[in-house]
Parts: C-alpha cells; structure tokens; sequence
C-alpha cells in the first residue's frame, strides 16, 4: 500500500531553456495527500512546472523539495502519468507493465504478484492483466499507466493531462475512479488539466498560471466542496466562472501576444449547468482571486 503523501514544496523556482524564461519565481507549497490541479493556458508552462518537480527540468534558481529532499533528478517516490499512453512498453502486458517498477527496485517474486496484483483491482483491470496494451481502449491504457505508477508506490503522483485524450464519457470514469484510488492511497498528486470542471471535481485547490513567457503561479483558490463533487452545484458553478475568468485573461493576453485578438464580439458562454450567461448568477465563493474582467472578446478563446 502507497505511504502516506509527501509535502511538496516550489520555491523561487526560474526554468529557462537556453534564453527561453519558461518560468519565473514560481513559489507553490503543496500539502502531503493534497490534491492541486494546475490550470493555465496553453503554452504558459504547466508541463514544465510538473517536469520540474518530477525531477526532468532541473530550475536555474531556487529548488523543489520533497518531503525533506532536494529534488535533483527523477525518482520512483514521484510517479508521473503520462498524458499519451505510449508511456507503456508495448512489449510486454498489462501486468508485466506494472511489474516493471517493483522489479527494477528488486522486490521479490511473491510480493510483486500481490502488489500487482492489488493495483491492477485497484485501476479495474484484473480481466486485462495479460493483455498487450495495443489490445486496451484509452481509458484502460491510462488506467494501466497508473497502475504502473501506483505499483512503485510513490508519495507523490504527478499527472499531465493524463485524461486528455479520452472522450468525455470515459473521462468522467476515470474523474470518479481517480479520486477513489487518491483517497485510498493517501498520495499527493499534482494534476494538469486545461479543463476547469476537471479540476473542480478533483482538487483541494486550483493553482492557475499566468501566461508565459516567464509564466508563474496567478491565484490559488481553495476548493473544498463537499465530495463527490457536482458541477450543476451553484457552488461549483461560481467558482467555475471565476476560474474561466481568471484563464480566460491570460488566454486572451496569449492570443494578444501573438497578434491573434480580432476583437470578436462573442458572448459569454453559460455556466456548466447549461445556464445562459448572467442566469442565476451566484457570488464567488473563493477568496485570493484578483477578479480580472474578461472583455467579451477574450471569451472566445475559452470555449
Ligand atoms: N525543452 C524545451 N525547450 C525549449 N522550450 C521549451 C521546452 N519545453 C517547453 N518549452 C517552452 O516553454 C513554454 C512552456 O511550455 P509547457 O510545455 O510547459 O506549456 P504547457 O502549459 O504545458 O502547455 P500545454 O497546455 O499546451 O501542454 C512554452 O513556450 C514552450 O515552448
Ligand atoms: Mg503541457
């Protein structure tokens, strides 16, 4: 069984690629077994963030801790799921995939079946344990990933978009099941999403970033809505137009950026009850939001 979660820790954290200021002095402390979704436009810097605390980009000035531990390279006590599941070796099955981890770490024949064996019930895939993955659908490809990841029984989980290819059915599964498995390992999982009711129905709290280059962390709004969580909730419903407000201002400084602002007139899209725009409006709930205003224009670019 995974440990309990680690605490981590962004502290005035610069990612450069060679001039290229990705990220600058982003400063996040994450809580051990918190759920944080990380939410921002396209491009502003989100994977490069995750990758910095998997240990893949290493900041050009301050550090990402673990725990205690300097984070200074990749290692198996932080997982990463993979947003594509080419992450699994096609060679081997579902359950050599999965075995893969506790077996470089040396873990013993019998033990590793009965990890395997608990992770694989854990994602729903026991039936599928002695398929290849060409033989999977999506959803059972990132189930399998996370398997993977699980059975190294990391402290903290990091996830890239891991649903963003599956079709909003599927999504939905994996949504329920995900955080299912998050409170039934204890794991902190640090999870990329584009999509705002994603993180409302997974996070403790909603990180958004500002708009790259030098991107950083924006506003981070608590969420602390009763689980599971209902997006047709006024609750839910406020803090997801806060959130499309927030994103949608960096989106359109992006846009702007790239001389793509064609002053579009559009509306705004309703609430994800299906409400129109400015029906049933309900106050924001969630404070440390700088409450941005996004010109009608800009809107577009969140739909
Ligand atoms: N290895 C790299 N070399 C050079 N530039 C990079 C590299 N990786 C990322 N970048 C740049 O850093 C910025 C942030 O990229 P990143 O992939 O973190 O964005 P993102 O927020 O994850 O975007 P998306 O939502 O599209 O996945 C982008 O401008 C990107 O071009
Ligand atoms: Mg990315």
């Amino acid at each position: 069984m995974t440990g309990s979660g680690s605490p981590v820790s962004v502290r005035d954290v610069d990612i450069r690629f060679g001039d290229f200021v990705a990220v600058r002095q982003a400063n996040l402390d994450i809580g051990a077994g918190e759920f944080v979704c990380l939410l921002g436009p396209s491009g502003c810097g989100k994977s490069t963030l995750l990758n910095a605390i998997a240990g893949f980009v290493t900041p050009v000035d301050g550090e990402v801790t673990c725990g205690d531990t300097r984070v200074t390279g990749p290692d198996v006590s932080r997982g990463v799921v993979f947003q594509s599941a080419e992450a699994l070796f096609p060679w081997l099955t579902v359950r050599q995939n999965v075995a893969f981890g506790p077996r470089m770490r040396g873990v013993g024949k019998a033990q590793r079946a009965t990890a395997v064996d608990r992770y694989l019930a854990m994602v729903g895939l026991s039936h599928s344990a002695d398929r290849f993955p060409a033989q999977l659908s999506g959803g059972m490809r990132q189930r399998a990933q996370l398997a993977r990841v699980l059975a190294n029984e990391p402290s903290v989980v990091l996830m890239d978009e891991p649903f963003g290819a599956l079709d909003a059915q599927t999504r939905l599964v994996m949504q329920v099941e995900l955080d299912r498995i998050w409170r039934e390992t204890g794991a902190t999982i640090v999870f990329v999403t584009h999509d705002i009711g994603e993180a409302i129905l997974l996070a403790d709290r909603i990180v958004t970033m500002t708009a790259g280059p030098s991107a950083g962390i924006k506003n981070i709004y608590p969420c602390d809505l009763p689980r599971p969580r209902d997006l047709t909730d006024p609750a839910s419903a406020a803090l997801f137009r806060q959130l499309r407000e927030d994103i949608g201002a960096e989106v359109a400084r992006t846009l702007r950026a790239q001389g793509l602002d064609d002053g579009h007139d559009g509306r705004a899209t309703g609430d994800p009850a299906g409400r129109p725009a400015g029906a049933g409006t309900v106050e924001p709930s969630s404070p440390g939001v700088n409450g941005t205003r996004v010109a009608d224009g800009d809107r577009r670019a969140l739909r």
